[in-house]
């Protein structure tokens, strides 16, 4: 139920070059502002790669001197942060500029934290230290090279322990990047695996964004053309890519990421407790786990979910022929339709319902969710 006596928040306010050769705008973006020694941030994978190689060159060429910090974990870890903000101090850099997928822009982040604050990252943990980040976050700019997470638009990073694993998340307002140079081009030679993965985890952010609890047409509204942009590419992305294809799928990831400031759901719990115990890739755990999700919540928003489908361009969209597009979406893109393939089972269900239950995507799902939900949603998945 809408409540139209309480005051609510819109915030839009990243600065997003799109297009095929946004990336050539970079080097004279970044002398505009006056810096000139970027700490550039990316992961292993990436560094070698022909684009990223020619990042660096451009740079070279404008007069700039660039310094690449690309030591980071699959899933990035404290120390990460820390040897990246040795990096900084040693290049004399002035500037970040975060490269790649969701690992390299939250190192890129968390590094941004740490140059003008001393002592330990997870002192600034949110919620915790937080309020200790007052002095200047050094300026940040984003290159996404993948089309799921949408990290590029966020203000937070996650951030493993290096001896427990625990995750913490570092956030603050200024974290934000000043500006988002999003080029297809650079998404182009991603992998068919990967780009499923990452573009369903894509499409979830706008589907859990829409049907999120809370008054928030302005993303309602982005998170419904995200859908119809998301789900009249991927196929194509993933088994045919071209420029249009990655270009649609890399707008969408962006529209998801905002849309999502509204709240995630369910789909995300189950996820984040499959890759805990399994480690599954996100999105391929978001991909299965989807038709299952929108079942669950049909009771309470099958009015939306039936928009979701006529969004799709499905015929008399119901629930039934929604989760059968995914089912189906998921073959075409050679992803399970179920957690056997994984070799998830009966035993596993108590563990995967208690870690989704702890998880803090649910509380904004639009249908409560307890532990024996939870259990059912996994029992429905194997
Ligand atoms: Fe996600």
């Amino acid at each position: 139920m809408t409540n139209f006596e309480q005051v609510c928040q819109y915030n839009f306010p990243t600065v997003i070059r799109f297009g095929k050769g946004a990336i050539l705008e970079l080097g004279p973006h970044l002398k505009e502002q006056g810096v000139t020694r970027p700490l550039v941030v990316t992961d292993p994978g990436i560094v070698g790669l022909d684009f990223f190689v020619e990042i660096i060159n451009e740079l070279k060429e404008r007069g700039l001197t660039p310094s690449v910090f690309h030591e980071i974990s699959k899933n990035p870890v404290k120390s990460d942060v820390h040897s990246g903000q040795k990096a900084y101090v040693t290049g004399k850099c002035d500037s970040i500029v975060g490269v790649g997928g969701g690992a390299g822009m939250d190192v890129a982040r968390s590094i941004a934290v740490l140059v003008n604050h001393d002592g330990d990252l997870f002192k600034y943990e949110d919620g915790v230290g937080d309020h200790l980040v007052t002095n200047e976050i050094p300026y940040m700019v984003m290159v996404p090279t993948t089309a799921g997470t949408g990290s590029e638009v966020g203000r937070s990073a996650v951030i493993a322990d290096d001896q427990t694993h625990q995750k913490k998340i570092i956030f603050h307002p200024n974290l934000l990047a000043k500006r988002v140079f999003a080029d297809p081009m650079l998404s182009m030679g991603l992998p068919r695996d990967i780009t499923a993965a990452t573009g369903m985890d894509a499409l979830v952010h706008n589907i859990e964004a829409y049907l999120a609890k809370g008054f928030h047409p302005m993303c309602d509204g982005i998170a419904l053309e995200g859908i119809r942009l998301a789900g009249e590419s991927i196929a194509v992305a993933v088994n045919a890519p071209d420029l249009v294809s990655r270009s649609k799928m890399l707008i969408a990831s962006l529209m998801g990421a905002v849309a999502f400031q509204k709240g995630l759901g369910v789909i995300h719990s189950v996820a984040h407790s499959l890759s805990a115990h399994f480690d599954l890739h996100h999105g391929l755990a978001n991909a299965v786990m989807l038709p299952y999700g929108l079942k669950f919540n049909a009771e309470v928003c099958e009015d939306r979910i039936e928009t979701i489908g006529s969004v799709l361009g499905i015929k008399d969209a119901n629930v039934e022929k929604v989760a059968k597009y995914f089912f189906d979406l998921n073959n075409d893109l050679g992803i399970p339709t179920n957690l056997s393939a994984f070799n998830i089972g009966d035993g596993d269900v108590d563990k995967l319902a208690e870690t989704a239950l702890a998880d803090p995507c649910h509380p904004s799902n639009p249908r409560e969710v307890g532990l024996e939900d939870f259990k059912e949603i996994f029992i429905n998945s194997l």
